[in-house]
């Protein structure tokens, strides 16, 4: 037998219908806040997640899905939905219409992590991104939002850690000091620290080996090294939290796993996954679109973790489960052939309606109605066809009444919405 393949993963009925309301109560969110949804390819050239995602990460380094076309052009399974969303906005010139866009997308994406609780090599995203807007009130708004999805959707423990990682301007003075501060510690680090040390050292601070995870507890913040501007925008995130009652951690340790950061960066984390904290995780990214070949445009932005969400979602899946409204338990031929008129009829008015089609007795049909969870079953035998009604039975108060054949339709809706 063929298996799926290793930190892939299906979402079979029973669990999708959760994965169903988390998307319909997060979508009307995004709707009420006035996002509006995008769609993007699953594959894009390779090029485009290396030039936004930075070279020196793990994404790029370890973890995309490429390879050459047919045609020797080199194409990468989406990793992130970011890169793909600001290509469309400069490809489309979304911004001459109106620079501010509030995009949303939500589907899945492929990095080849080392599957585990909570970490799957096709994972699914929720994404938002929100363009032409340099206010950190946005980001706030962001942060905002995440909360109010993760408190919609009866998240228990969940808490928003938020960091700055400067500008071009002032990060250039804590690389300098990060890197000298890597110097001393050098022999206690990874190779790939090593490496990182000295191309690109925010990466370091990312790292997930344990001993280096150690050996940079005395790490340099950049909030010591933020400039007045830096300070200030930081200053009003977190004001503007409070005035919100938003509670949040500030966590100088936050640098996030892709390059394109500047300024605030936040991640919703939570000490239910084990080792897999970050159910979202976000931030500005103001240098991309230009650095992508658009305008200078400011530009911020989240992605949830959907499969994580999923786990730690509060919400009753139970209460979700859709069964039948009716069960048509039909004997012989007739009745069968009328009882598949009227499940079509019922379905086209709302009603979820099953019958057996294989002509099996009473007694196995009411095993299968039971089964099913049906919270009726109508009853037509070849006596109650001759009457010209069938038994309409309740399946929770065992209640029996009887139905007219003629306008059967309409007397099943009665009783089934009333
Ligand atoms: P990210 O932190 O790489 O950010 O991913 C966002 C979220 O996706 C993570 O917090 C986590 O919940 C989930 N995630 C990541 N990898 C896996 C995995 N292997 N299995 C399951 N879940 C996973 C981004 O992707 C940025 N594009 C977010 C963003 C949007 N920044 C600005 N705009």
């Amino acid at each position: 037998m063929i298996q799926l393949i290793r930190g892939f993963k299906d979402i079979l009925p029973g669990d999708i219908e959760l994965w169903q309301q988390i998307e319909k109560i997060a979508v009307e969110l995004f709707e009420d806040f006035g996002f509006k949804q995008i769609r993007i390819p699953i594959m894009e050239r390779t090029e485009l997640f290396k030039r936004s995602i930075g070279e020196d990460t793990d994404i790029v380094e370890k973890e995309m899905y490429t390879f050459a076309d047919r045609k020797g052009d080199m194409i990468t399974l989406r990793p992130e939905a970011t890169a793909s969303i600001v290509r469309a906005y400069i490809q489309h010139k979304m911004f001459a219409a109106d620079p501010v866009q509030k995009l949303y997308m939500i589907g899945p994406m492929f990095r080849r992590e080392r599957p585990q609780k909570g970490r799957y090599r096709q994972f699914y995203q929720i994404d938002a991104e929100i363009f032409g807007v340099a206010s950190p009130l946005v980001d706030v708004q962001l942060i905002f939002l995440l909360t109010t999805l993760f408190s919609r959707l009866k998240v228990a423990d969940a808490r928003a850690h938020i960091n700055s990682l400067g500008c071009p301007k002032c990060r250039p003075g804590f690389k300098t000091a990060l890197r000298e501060m890597l110097m001393s510690v050098s022999d206690r680090l990874c190779s790939d620290c090593i490496r990182r040390r000295d191309r690109n050292p925010l990466r370091v601070l990312d790292c997930k080996v344990p001993a280096c995870r150690e050996a940079l507890v005395d790490a340099p913040s950049i909030l010591d090294h933020l400039c007045a501007e830096c300070k200030e925008d930081f200053a009003e995130v977190q004001q503007s939290l409070d005035r919100l009652n938003v509670p949040y951690v500030i966590d100088k340790r936050l640098v996030r796993g892709l390059d394109y950061y500047a300024r605030t960066t936040f991640e919703i984390q939570t000490g239910s996954l084990g080792a897999q904290s970050a159910v979202a995780g976000g931030g500005r990214y103001d240098g991309l679109v230009k650095e992508l070949g658009g305008p200078e445009m400011p530009a911020t932005g989240f992605a949830i973790g959907f499969d994580r969400l999923a786990e730690i979602c509060g919400l009753n899946s139970a209460d979700l489960q859709r069964t039948p409204h009716l069960f048509v338990a039909a004997l012989g031929a007739q009745s069968q052939a009328m009882a598949f008129e009227w499940i079509c009829s019922l379905g086209l008015a709302g009603i979820r309606a099953e019958m057996d089609f294989s002509g099996r007795s009473l007694k196995s049909q009411m095993k299968r109605a039971n089964r099913l969870g049906a919270s009726h079953v109508l009853i037509l035998g070849e006596n109650e066809l001759e009457q010209g009604t069938a038994i309409l039975r309740n399946m929770q108060t065992k209640e029996q009444t009887t139905v007219g054949l003629d306008h059967v339709v309409e007397n099943i809706k009665q009783v089934i919405f009333a």
